[in-house]
């Protein structure tokens, strides 16, 4: 059996640096870029990590655009898809029409909930795999990818509508041969969940990206470390992580696994935390970009809602924080035309 071909759809900072070590497990991994394109065509990515040091990886092709990448006539085995999650702004799953084929696995390594639908409604027949990670990395200029820490990253079958039989669906097979060729790139800490395990870890990771992001934002930049300090701010982000851990189950029918941290102990850690970095929704707000609103904030809102349920510190802090970016962007147009 030859190794198996990986497109990596978006290779900014998470896709680049999964990609390479993907590279290292054996497999030939290809890359579409955008802005970092010509950058990485003419001497492909500089990785620095504490884990893996200083590496260079040479994507074994590289592609401006989607289109370029089907005009190469692969056949993938593992599309990764690792742009911003941004349904307001764009619809991704758009892009990959002719990349998909017989057997090939569309892997979503996005923040947020929701991020599967669009893929699944286009390619029904095709398998979508799920991916969490908690990786820190960023690209502080075309091709530099700094990875910071943290490696783990959980990959689940997105199976929604199979009750019994997740275990011979190919999608299972599929999820573990991709964390099986993580980990030989040296990914120790990548593994296979179930669709129901990797839909909680989801729904737990947005308690705190919902929580922390927008209202880092809407406080004018405060750090997690100096909100997770404030008595009132701490109240407000410990309010609106029970309002999602409580929701959760609910909507997924099932209790979250007893290790998953309390509302409690993930502020006590982030107090804990001497760096007093900012969550990365602030980074975009400052930089005009788009924020991922509807995945982190709006999609588990209207999942909730679809079971009767209200998140209503969500929905506030929702409203405000969409509008915040719809004024910012209103600002930018004007001043532009001037
Ligand atoms: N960075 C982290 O530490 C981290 C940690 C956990 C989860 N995540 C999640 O991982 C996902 C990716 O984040 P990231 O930090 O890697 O973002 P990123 O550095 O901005 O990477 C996204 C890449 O996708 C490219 N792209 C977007 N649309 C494209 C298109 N149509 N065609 C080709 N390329 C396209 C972007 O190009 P342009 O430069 O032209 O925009 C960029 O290079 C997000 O959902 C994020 O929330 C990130
Ligand atoms: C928000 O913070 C920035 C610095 O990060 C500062 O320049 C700006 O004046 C602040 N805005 C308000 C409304 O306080
Ligand atoms: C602690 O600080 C680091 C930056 O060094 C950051 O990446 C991480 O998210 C912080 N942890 C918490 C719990 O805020
Ligand atoms: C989500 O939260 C994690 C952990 O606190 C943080 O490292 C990351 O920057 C956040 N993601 C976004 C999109 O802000």
């Amino acid at each position: 059996m030859s190794a198996p071909e990986v497109l990596i759809f978006g290779a900014g900072a998470v896709g680049a640096f999964y990609g390479s070590r993907l590279a290292h497990a054996g497999a030939p991994v290809s890359a579409v870029c955008r802005s970092n394109y010509a950058a990485v065509k003419a001497s492909g990515f500089s990785i620095a990590s504490p884990q893996f040091g200083e590496y260079s990886w040479t994507p074994t092709r590289v592609f401006p655009s989607a289109a370029e990448a089907v005009a190469a006539g692969v056949r993938w085995s593992f599309i990764v898809v690792t742009t911003k999650a941004l349904p307001d702004v764009s619809d991704d799953s758009a892009l990959l029409d002719g990349l998909v084929g017989p057997g090939t696995a569309i892997v979503l390594v996005q923040n947020g909930l929701g991020v599967e639908e669009p893929y699944r409604q286009r390619f029904p027949h095709a398998a979508i795999l799920s991916a969490v990670t908690v990786v820190s990395a960023s690209q502080p200029s075309p091709g530099r990818i700094d990875h910071n820490r943290w490696t783990r990253i959980n990959i689940g079958p997105f199976l929604p509508d199979v009750s019994d039989g997740e275990e011979t669906h190919a999608a299972t097979a599929q999820a573990r041969e991709f964390a099986r060729l993580l980990v030989a790139g040296g990914v120790k800490d990548a593994s296979a969940y179930s669709h129901r395990k990797l839909q909680q870890v989801r729904w737990h990771k947005i308690a705190i990206n919902a929580s922390f992001n927008p209202s880092s934002v809407l406080s004018n930049g405060t750090s997690n470390r100096a909100m997770a300090e404030d008595p009132e701010l701490a109240e407000h982000v410990r309010g609106v992580m029970d309002e999602v851990l409580t929701t959760a189950p609910k909507v997924l029918g099932a209790p979250f696994p007893a290790e998953f941290a309390s509302a409690d102990s993930i502020l006590a850690s982030t107090r804990r935390n001497v760096s007093g970095s900012r969550p990365s929704m602030w980074g975009d707000w400052e930089a005009g970009r788009p924020m991922e609103i509807e995945v982190i904030i709006g999609n588990p809102i209207r999942l909730a809602r679809a079971k009767g349920l209200e998140m209503p510190r969500m929905q506030t802090l929702y409203a405000l924080i969409k509008m915040a970016q719809a004024n910012r962007d209103a600002l930018r147009k004007s001043q532009s035309r001037l």
